[in-house]
């Protein structure tokens, strides 16, 4: 399984990729607004540090709005997988840029119904959120799951990029499951090493 983080503050992926455990990064315009940084720079830079897909989103959503903002995302590097959200005019985005062999990250996914049309509509990875479903009382884990089963009954091409994850724990349950990626906010990924049995089993 592959580890993206969830996170577009430089600082925190240039230190982090230095670990070699780092295969990706995915952003989107809330965590960009956060670092305070310029949208399309933070981009350019982050692909300049990472050996891996950098997911960038769009902000438009009407159709050719967005196929405009994506064709200057996918600009700035091969590594970019331009994110759109998961609509009717997402989807149409979707299967466009990946005729032209433009990865796609089509997020925002809370349903396998949806799933299944992300898969026909050629995207190199799908984003079912996990933890703001739980948040909801519904249940992200069984969306995994589902999606998982599909993808593998059809022989789908899609990768599953699991987000929205809020603990180590889900990182596991992913694993288990079988996603082909998780990503992760720095915080959780920092989390995954700890253990107190291992801290005490240092004290002398
Ligand atoms: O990359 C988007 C996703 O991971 C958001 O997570 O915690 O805002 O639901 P969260």
């Amino acid at each position: 399984m592959k580890i993206f983080l969830d996170t577009a503050d430089i600082n925190e992926i240039k230190s982090l990729c230095k670990t070699g455990l780092i295969d990706g990064v995915t952003t989107n315009p809330s965590l960009i607004l956060k670092s305070g940084k310029d949208f399309l720079d933070t981009i350019d830079k982050i692909c300049k540090i990472i050996d891996g897909p950098v997911s960038a989103e769009v902000t438009q959503v009407d159709f050719d709005k967005m196929l405009k903002e994506a064709k200057i995302l996918s600009s700035i590097s091969e590594k970019v997988a331009v994110k759109v959200p998961l609509t009717e005019q997402g989807l149409n985005v979707c299967y466009e840029l990946s005729k032209k062999n433009i990865m796609v990250n089509v997020t925002l996914c809370f349903s396998s119904s949806q799933a299944i049309l992300v898969a026909k509509a050629g995207a190199k990875f799908i984003s079912p959120f996990w933890g703001r479903l739980d948040d909801i009382s519904q249940n992200g884990q069984i969306l995994i799951s589902e999606i998982i089963q599909i993808y593998k009954n059809y022989n789908f091409k899609t990768e599953v990029l699991v987000a929205s994850i809020r603990n180590p724990q889900q990182v596991v349950e992913s694993a288990k499951l079988g996603s082909d990626i998780v990503t992760i906010p720095t915080k959780v990924f920092n989390q995954l090493y700890k253990h107190p049995l291992t801290d005490s089993g240092l004290e002398i």
